[in-house]
């Protein structure tokens, strides 16, 4: 099976347009606004977390980027009955299951899929039947992919965090070690028929060995592109993400 149809995808999560807001506890700056010139400076898609804890993203957010983007949406949730009703209420394009724990920073780990598999297939059996392309964040490890599998996911999404916190680090081996166990674990969902998604604490220095991967159909960045837009602004630094992409597929 070598269907690696259409560019990688770029998905540009703008949650921390929303912490920005919050830290305020008004109304700017406005995800949404930044979703909107996301897609014009050619986001394939935006992904939005709405956490258990509303820290960033808001209900009415995920209201208004589905009334107003004409480009997929990328719901981020916990596999809880709370999200899983807003979900089948909104109908996103797609929906992705990552593990939530109220203490952390940010989504630290991937979700425990094998150990919890009988509870997600029926999670996630009535998104799929509302029509939401379904995507379980998980690490590179097999034993969670087969699991994903099985449950009936179309989609994983490949935790990039241990592999960008290793070359922050500046700990080569480790960092050489994660992106091998990427590598060969987006070889091994793609042969399983999932199609593989990758993300988490990618930057300009990161992202190339991670696109270049054939099998990677789509990346979602959110940190480091709304941290880079102070400096170059949102749309430059999308742009010169989606360039950087292109250069790694090329
Ligand atoms: N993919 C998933 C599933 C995530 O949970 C996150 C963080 O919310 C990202 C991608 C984006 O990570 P970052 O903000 O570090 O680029």
């Amino acid at each position: 099976m070598t269907d690696y149809a259409g560019t990688l995808r770029l998905g540009v999560n703008i949650d921390h347009v929303a912490t920005l807001r919050n830290a305020r506890g008004g109304d700017i700056p406005d995800p949404l606004r930044a979703a909107e010139l996301a897609q014009k400076a050619g986001a394939d898609g935006i992904t939005a977390h709405l956490r258990e804890d509303r820290r960033h993203i808001r209900d009415a957010d995920i209201e208004r980027l589905m009334d107003a983007l004409s480009i997929p949406l990328n719901f981020e949730m916990a596999a809880t009955a709370e999200m899983q009703a807003i979900a089948l209420r909104h109908k996103p394009h797609a929906v992705c299951i990552v593990p939530e724990k109220r203490e952390e920073r940010t989504t630290e780990g991937g979700l425990e899929v094998a150990r919890e598999e009988n509870k997600l297939a029926g999670f996630i059996a009535p998104l799929r039947e509302a029509g939401c392309r379904v995507s379980i964040f998980i690490a590179a490890d097999k034993r969670q992919i087969d699991a994903a599998h099985r449950i009936g996911a179309e989609v994983i999404e490949l935790h990039t965090g241990a592999y960008c916190d290793a070359h922050a680090e500046g700990r080569m081996e480790d960092r050489d070690r994660e992106l091998n166990a990427l590598r060969e674990m987006s070889a091994y969902a793609h042969s399983l028929g999932l199609e593989v998604h990758a993300g988490h604490g990618l930057t300009y220095d990161t992202v190339k060995p991670v696109a270049a991967f054939p099998e990677v159909m789509e990346l979602n960045i959110g940190h480091f592109l709304i941290g880079e837009a102070v400096f170059r602004g949102l749309d430059a630094a999308i742009a010169e993400m989606r360039r950087l992409m292109d250069e790694a597929r090329a």
